[in-house]
Order: structure tokens, then sequence, then C-alpha cells
């Protein structure tokens, strides 16, 4: 290929279908500034985990445990579920996109809704396969009878992102329980549920129950948000079978997950008291947010995140707002890098951070 009156490399043909991950700015700025992008804790992480973290480096000179059997181990304690059927990544998103080289080929079909996380089309463009897009509902939230009937004798895989991240809305378990009995056995379910501890919905853990019913069930999970862990990227997924886990562990590298993050993993765990508190707080900021937007004569999707979703007001322009958020040091989501225009996705920061962003939202509007 010429490039500039040059020849450039040849690359695959996936290369040009894959689409960028929208990546978020700011990793650069000082440190003043509300990071509101990413879904991020704005909590920093616990004394203890730090210090596990720190023991682990001095053994660095070794490769971490490619079983990861110590955090499985801890993982099936606290989640109920045999360590044959626990996955590992780096990061859920690994475990995402080792699901799709695992499940996909061209013929095949992935069905997810749309907006939905920015990774899924990745899966379908990575391998060839179909991507089938549901549209959300009119309250921004999955539309799974549609989704069910989207499912033919070409799906492989189906994706249900439960709270959903950008539009922060969740489905009760009762809805989950009901799709998870019409999706046919040989199709990978994958519940994608990142921010499921921040939903009033449920207990989260009442999912767990689905597995032992559903072997083709794969509950994602990760350390990246409630945890406050994502600098160190580890997630995973509790499975109905061993067979997703045997699968997405054949087509990755062995050592995919770091051993200080293996090491502050296990110990996060031992801490559920400060994953209850984070909640409370995510939940406190939801209720001074939601009642901020209204002020302003914005109504946010219904979150059950640790962030919210809302379409600003008609006469407003979504770049412009965005611009001006960062400039008082705000730094927000536009909603057309994660699937709709006109649209904000604000993770909640701390009561400080949360007045920042309401306050300088009122000034640029
Ligand atoms: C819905 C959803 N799933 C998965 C992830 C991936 O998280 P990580 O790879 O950090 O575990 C994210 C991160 O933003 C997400 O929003």
């Amino acid at each position: 290929m010429r490039h500039n009156g040059r020849v450039s490399i040849e690359f695959s043909d996936r290369i040009r279908r894959i689409p960028s991950y929208p990546v978020a700015d700011g990793y650069s700025l000082p440190d003043d500034v509300a990071m509101l992008a990413s879904n991020e804790s704005p909590d920093p992480p616990l004394r203890q985990v730090v210090e596990a973290a720190s023991r682990a480096l001095a053994g660095v000179n070794r490769y971490p445990d490619p079983s990861n059997a110590t955090l499985k181990r801890a993982l099936s304690h606290r989640y109920g579920v045999p360590a044959s059927r626990i996955a590992v990544g780096n990061g859920s998103c690994d475990i995402l996109l080792a699901a799709g080289e695992a499940l996909l080929e061209p013929g095949a079909e992935v069905v997810y809704a749309w907006p939905s996380f920015s990774v899924y089309p990745h899966l379908a463009a990575a391998s060839g396969a179909r991507a089938i897009t549901v549209a959300l509902d009119d309250e921004d939230r999955h539309d799974l009878a549609a989704m069910a009937e989207e499912i033919t004798v070409a799906t492989r895989l189906v994706i249900v992102c439960n709270p959903n991240n950008p539009t922060s809305t969740a489905l009760p378990f009762a809805a989950i329980a009901a799709f998870a009995a019409r999706v046919p056995r040989h199709v990978a379910l994958i519940v994608d549920e990142a921010y499921c501890e921040f939903s009033l919905l449920d207990d989260p853990d009442t999912t767990l129950d689905l597995l032992d019913r559903h072997p083709n069930l794969v509950l994602l999970r990760t350390f990246s948000k409630v945890y406050g862990l994502c600098g160190l990227r580890v997630g995973f997924a509790l499975c109905g079978s061993e067979d997703f886990p045997r699968a997405v562990d054949q087509v990755r590298q062995p050592f995919f997950c770091n051993a200080a993050a293996q090491a502050a993993a296990v110990e996060a765990l031992k801490h559920q008291d400060a994953v209850a508190e984070r909640v409370e707080r995510a939940i406190v900021a939801r209720v001074e947010i939601d009642a901020g937007l209204s002020a302003l004569g914005i109504e946010p999707a219904e979150s059950q995140a640790n962030f919210c979703w809302f379409d600003l007001p008609a006469d407003s322009d979504e770049a412009e707002v965005v611009k001006g958020l960062a400039e008082r040091g705000v730094l927000v989501r536009a909603g057309t890098a994660l699937g709709r225009a006109g649209a904000l996705r604000v993770t909640y920061g701390t009561p400080a951070q949360n007045v920042r962003f309401l306050d300088a939202l009122g000034e640029v509007l």
C-alpha cells in the first residue's frame, strides 16, 4: 500500500475492520482534574492491598503463577463457584476478547445490545463473525425479547451488559433468569456484570444461582470497578461449566495476569466491608447527582451503576459541553463515541468532584 509516496506495511484485513477503543483523555493532566470519564473508583486502593501488591513485586524475577491458583481459590471461596469453573483475565476485557477468539469465526454471529460496552464490536470485527446489534428500549434498557428473536442457528455468543455501560440502566434478576432459560444450551451467554455491585435491584450474588442451571452461562466480573483496582488489570468469569475457562485459556498467552495483580486481588477480596462502603458512597453520589441534574432540567437514565447517562438539552452542543467541562477541570465522556450523539456519561466521583461537575455543567449550559 502507498502512503504519502512511500510503501507502508501491509496489515491483515482484521486491522482495517477492528474499531479503535474510544479511550478517555486526561492521564497526563494535573491531579486536581476530576476524572469522571472512565467509570473508575474515586477512592485510592486500601493500604493492605497496596502492601500485598508490593510484597509480590519482590519476586518479579519469577513469572507469575500461570494457573492463578491462589486467586481462583479465593474467588471460589467468596463466590461459591468451583475453581475449575473460574477464568481469570488481564482485566475482564481480556476475557471478552478471548471469548471472541474462542467462539467466533466467519459465518458465526454474536448478539448484543447497542449502545453498550465499546469493546463488544471488537469481537466480531476481529474474528470476521457478524455482529447483530439490538436497540435498547425506550428507557435505555436491554430489550431481551428482541434479543431472543435474533438468536439463529449461526449464533455462538450473546452478551448482556447488566448494568449496561454506557446507559447505567439494569434489568432485574427475574428478566435475566427468564432470558437465560431461552438461550439454547450450545450458545454461550455472557452476562457482563462489571457494575453489578452498584445495583439496588437485586443482591449481586443472586445471579450465581443461575450457573448450576445453565452450563452455557458466564458471569463476567472485574476488580476494576467496585474493588478499585483498574490500574492493575484483573477480571474474572464465573462459569456454568469448565468448558469456557478452558477455551479462553487456550487462546491466550500463559502469563496474562501479573503477580502484583494476583496478590492485590486476593487481598481485596478479604475486604468486603470496603466494597460495601464504596457502594454506599456511590449511591449517595447517585442521589445527589440525580437531584442536581434535575435542578438543571435534565432527566438522567435510571442508574444502577457508578455513573450516570443523560441526553443534553436539545439546544446544546455535545462537543462544546464536553470542552466547557474540561476547561473547568471536569472530564466526562461524550455520547457520540459511545453510541449516541447528544448524550453524556459521567462517573460518580468524590463528593467534591460531584459538586464541581454539577456547578460546571450549570455554567456551561
Ligand atoms: C461493561 C464493562 N465490561 C467490562 C469492562 C472492562 O473492565 P476491565 O477490563 O477493566 O475489567 C468495562 C470497563 O469499563 C465495562 O464497562
